[in-house]
C-alpha cells in the first residue's frame, strides 16, 4: 500500500508543480497600448528607454522604420506578437 499512496501523492505533487507553471506562460492582450507593448516586449531588460532611443538614426520615417525593423529581427523580443505595435511606439517616439 506505501506504494500505492506514494504514487498518488507523486502525481499530486506533479500537478501541483504544473498548474503555476503554465499560468506563467503570459498571453499579452491584443488591445495592449503601443508602449505597454515596449514596456512588455522590451522593458524587462531595458530600463533606459532613452538609450534604445538614442540608438535609433535620426533619418526620416521610412529610414528608421527599415532599421527598426532589420534591428529587431535579429534582437530579443519578449513578446513576437506585440513586434508591429513597438515599431509603431518606436517610430512615433523617434519623431523630432
Ligand atoms: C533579453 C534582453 C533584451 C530584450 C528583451 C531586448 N533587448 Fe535590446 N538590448 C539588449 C542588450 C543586452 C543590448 C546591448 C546593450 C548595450 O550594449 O548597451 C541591447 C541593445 C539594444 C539596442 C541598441 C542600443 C543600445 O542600448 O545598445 C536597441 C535599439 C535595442 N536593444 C532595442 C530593443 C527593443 C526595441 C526591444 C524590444 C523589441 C529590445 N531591445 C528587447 C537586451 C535586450
Amino acid at each position: 500500500m506505501a506504494f500505492f499512496r506514494l504514487a498518488v501523492f507523486a502525481s499530486l505533487a506533479a500537478q501541483l508543480c504544473m498548474t503555476p507553471a503554465s499560468a506563467q506562460v503570459s498571453h499579452p492582450s491584443p488591445d495592449l497600448t503601443p508602449a505597454e507593448a515596449y514596456a512588455e516586449g522590451c522593458g524587462g531588460c531595458h530600463t533606459r528607454e532613452r538609450d534604445v532611443l538614442n540608438a535609433i538614426p535620426r533619418k526620416a520615417e521610412a529610414e528608421r522604420r527599415a532599421w527598426i525593423e532589420r534591428f529587431m529581427l535579429s534582437h530579443p523580443c519578449e513578446h513576437d506578437v506585440l513586434k508591429p505595435k513597438i515599431v509603431e511606439y518606436l517610430i512615433a517616439k523617434t519623431r523630432r
